[in-house]
């Protein structure tokens, strides 16, 4: 049985009652770590709510340039989006807390660490079998699991035990947000025939009518300038989704296929990673070479979905990472973004690492490709249908 405990901790009702109950009723001393990944917030707050619940010690990590860094970039580099639209907000954010809860646990002396994850969704696999691979010795308890409360019994719990809360009765929407984006999930939305009331969009409420360019500068697929402008990556993403944001694009309404194998109708707000991975994505178009493309595509999908399903630290992960970190070193350029209301295309793309020949391309007198090799080339190409045409073709079919 674990003695002390390292807690997930959000500063919302679950993580909340969580703290008093891992210690009421497994008699646990409780150490919560509440982890900065961008979803702002009052972390003296935060932590003072966590002590007053009972913790014997409350910890902020600021992990927001690390998030950046050594997870959003990669998924970035990835074009990573779950089943062709998600980039993973959530699911991205789970192995940083992970890490830091195993830190944690270390520094503490715990034995165990906890999540408020429930038992439908995909945070508790991505929780578990992340600790389960950085330190397979821990205990990993969810109490939000077992506790078998419904939100009123919860928040009857925070009352009867003075924990400071600032839920209401009725909570309509389960959020969850960061650097990445944000997802909202739960309230009329359950019904995936009914329309997202307007309430629920934060970072994507538009304000700007006026079109706008947006440039980003790219560095072996690692975004590094807005508009001529050198930033830091989380400067980076906060500047291009507040821009992008307020046009009013970046949301996404989709039903996803959870790894527990719930369908489930989702939406999110992601207005900076969107408008990152269709730059990035466009860049790559004018600086991979076509088979490598090709073959990086294939891969795009299979990292998103294992990154989706708690699989990041894994051997699979990494290889991946090595072939997609091997195809970026030319991807340097700059992509434009042309933003109006609702809409964020792509307007042009330049590179030095270019593939795109003017001289192969053009139908001018520039012109540079050798018309006469076609000739051959494309009767070759047709060669083999030609023959299958002519014994078993249309007409010769059994
Ligand atoms: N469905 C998304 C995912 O699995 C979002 C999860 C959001 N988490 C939450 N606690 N509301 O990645």
């Amino acid at each position: 049985m674990a003695k002390r405990v390292v807690l997930a901790y959000s500063g919302g009702l679950d993580t909340s009652v969580a703290v008093r109950w891992l210690i009421e009723k497994q008699g646990v001393e409780v150490i919560a770590l509440a982890a900065d990944v961008g979803q702002g917030g009052d972390w003296d707050a935060v932590k003072e709510r966590a002590l007053a619940a009972g913790a014997a010690d409350a910890v902020v990590v600021d992990c927001r340039e690390e998030f950046a860094r050594d997870f959003c970039v990669p998924a970035l580099k990835a074009n990573a989006l779950y089943e062709g639209k998600y980039p993973l907000v959530s699911a991205l954010s789970r192995p940083v807390i992970v890490k830091h809860l195993v830190e944690a646990a270390r520094q503490f002396g715990a034995d165990a660490v906890a999540h408020g994850c429930t038992g439908k969704g995909n945070d508790q696999v991505r929780f578990e079998v992340s600790t389960r691979a950085l330190a397979p010795d821990l205990e990993v308890l969810a109490p939000v699991r077992v506790w078998g409360m419904t939100r009123e019994d919860a928040i009857e719990y925070a009352a009867t035990h003075d924990i400071p809360i600032t839920a209401s009765k009725e909570k309509l929407y389960s959020i969850d947000d960061n650097l990445w984006g944000r997802a909202i999930e739960c309230g009329e939305m359950e019904d995936p025939w009914a329309a997202p009331p307007q309430g629920v969009w934060s970072l994507t409420v538009p304000t700007q009518s006026d079109e706008r360019e947006l440039v980003i500068a790219f560095d072996q697929g690692v975004p590094v300038a807005v508009d001529g402008k050198e930033l830091g990556l989380v400067e980076i993403v906060e500047e291009v989704g507040a821009v992008v944001g307020s046009y009013g694009w970046g949301r996404i309404d989709m039903v996803e296929n959870r790894r527990v194998g719930i369908k489930s109708r989702e939406t999110y707000e992601c207005p900076a990673s969107l408008a990152l991975i269709l730059a990035h994505a466009d860049l790559e178009s004018v600086t991979l070479e076509r088979d490598l493309a090709r073959e990086k595509q294939r891969l795009e999908i299979r990292y998103a979905e294992l990154v989706y399903d708690g699989l990041w630290f894994s051997p699979l992960r990494n290889s991946l990472d090595a072939f997609i970190q091997e195809s970026q070193k030319p991807v340097t350029g700059e992509v434009r973004l042309l933003l109006g209301p609702g809409r964020c295309i792509v307007n042009g793309r330049r590179s030095d690492w270019s593939l795109y020949d003017y001289g192969l391309a053009t139908y001018d007198a520039a012109d540079a490709f050798r018309h006469e090799d076609a000739e051959g080339f494309v009767r070759l190409w047709g060669l083999g249908l030609e023959t299958w045409a002519a014994r078993q073709g249309p007409g010769r079919d059994r």
